[in-house]
């Protein structure tokens, strides 16, 4: 057995047992057919024909989960993706950090709460968030409890997607209150009453628009971060078409900075898998790292099955990139690059809140898309943390939150999330970028 990181220690091994062998009797949350799909959509953008937008929070939650938060996350997803599409003339793939992300690696074991040490939040899969020592047992219950809420969260985000909210005619009605009202949103609507009109065109020079499917509805997959060995494994199908092994607790799932190890279980795990998969590298990562990544994770060089997910911070963006793209160019691994501007980007204000700067975020973006035309390659998508709430976890966009107001609405279970208003905001400079 290789060593497996940032793994909980359970209390009771039966219990475990127990929750993991219930999980592997239960259904599939996804198909291996919808996991292809999303390699070929992904090989699109490993050949610069199309943009990954992969968006959602940093960790979902028990504690706020309704049908509300669920279609405010993908109206924000929806409404970025038609900026970009519209703004930059791609297509957009659409993939949420949704539906099961719900476990998180961490730096410390313990963490400080006024004077209590505790051992630190893993995310609700594993324990809970509450400030006490018994909320941070790890509870293999919460296993099973996960696996419920993905699915009736992607029930939902079929619903929403197959069933007509996702229609384009239905592009203004995305924009919420809130965000129709500031100078992001009032730009948003324009795209969106130009996407009117030329529907209305089209239709009036006779074109029978009721039967384009595209029009009307929207392929969007789910992801997240491969951590928790035992409820992956418990997912994992044989494929009854063509026989490989599918992960089937989302379509695409990667590893995290802290678990890339190339002897560790999780890049194991991953390369026995058929699914389209994300790595991520931080700043430290040599090429000699990133190219033995390629080979195990993708030795049959499949466009579309590799997502490398660079997270260099603004600071070291410029340095630390234009390596590892020169090495990968050279060794003609069809890799799909996609910026998080969010995790190299983090730090904890005054007042002791973990933040990010929106000109860090937008930075270390300029820094990716530069290092791209330098190197010739395609600067393939993006990574995103974010709500369609009213947050106010990341400083500056538009709004311009300064660190006096971090803690008025600060609601995230783990990293700070970008809000509704700075996520569209962004979504306009992306597309400026990708113009350029
Ligand atoms: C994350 O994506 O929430 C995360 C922990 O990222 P990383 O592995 O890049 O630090
Ligand atoms: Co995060």
């Amino acid at each position: 057995m290789r060593p497996a990181a940032q793994q909980p220690t359970w209390p009771d091994e039966g219990a475990l047992e127990s929750s993991l062998k219930q999980l592997s009797a239960l259904p599939p949350l996804v198909f291996a057919g919808e996991a292809r799909s999303l390699t070929s959509a992904l090989g699109e953008v490993a050949q610069g024909r199309a943009f990954l937008l992969q968006a959602g929070d940093c960790a979902e939650s028990f504690a706020e989960f309704s049908a509300d938060s669920i279609r405010d996350k993908l109206k924000i997803i929806l409404q970025m993706a038609v900026v970009l599409t519209y703004g930059a003339g791609v297509p957009v793939v659409k993939v949420g950090r949704m539906a099961g992300q719900f476990a998180k690696p961490r730096t410390a074991a313990k963490e400080l709460v006024g004077d209590l040490e505790l051992d630190t939040f893993r995310g609700h899969m594993v324990n809970d968030d509450a400030p006490y020592a018994e909320a941070r047992v790890p509870d293999p219950a919460r296993l099973i409890a996960a696996y419920h809420q993905s699915s009736s969260t992607l029930n939902l985000l079929r619903a929403f997607t197959k069933g007509g909210f996702a229609d384009l005619s239905q592009v203004h009605i995305w924009n919420q209150q809130f965000v129709a009202s500031s100078e992001e949103g009032r730009r948003y609507e324009q795209i969106a009453a130009e996407i009117d009109r030329a529907l209305r065109f089209m239709e009036a020079c006779g074109i029978e628009l009721s039967s384009e499917h595209s029009l009307h509805q929207v392929d969007f997959f789910t992801s997240h971060e491969a951590l928790i060995l035992g409820y992956e494994e418990a997912l994992t199908r044989r494929d009854s078409l063509t026989g490989d092994f599918y992960d089937c607790s989302a379509h695409m799932l990667w590893v995290g900075e802290r678990t890339r190890q190339i002897d560790g279980a999780h890049v194991e795990f991953l390369a026995g898998i058929e699914n389209p998969l994300g790595c991520k590298i931080g700043p430290t990562a040599t090429p000699e790292e990133v190219l033995a990544i390629c080979e195990r994770l993708n030795p049959e060089r499949v466009p579309g099955r590799l997502t490398l997910i660079v997270r260099m911070g603004a600071e070291g963006v410029a340095d630390a990139l234009p390596p590892l793209l020169e090495a990968v160019r050279d060794s003609d691994h069809p890799v799909t690059w996609a910026c998080d501007p969010m995790h190299g980007n983090t730090f904890v204000s005054n007042g002791g809140r973990k933040t990010r700067r929106f000109d860090d975020i937008l930075s270390e973006l300029r820094g990716f898309f530069d290092a791209h035309e330098r190197a010739g390659t395609w600067p393939g998508g993006v990574h995103i943390e974010l709500t369609g709430d009213d947050v106010t976890e990341c400083l500056g966009g538009f709004g311009d939150i300064a660190e006096g107001q971090l803690h008025e609405r600060y609601t995230t279970a783990c990293d700070p999330r970008l809000n509704a208003r700075q996520s569209i905001d962004l979504a306009f400079r992306i597309a400026e970028l990708l113009r350029s």
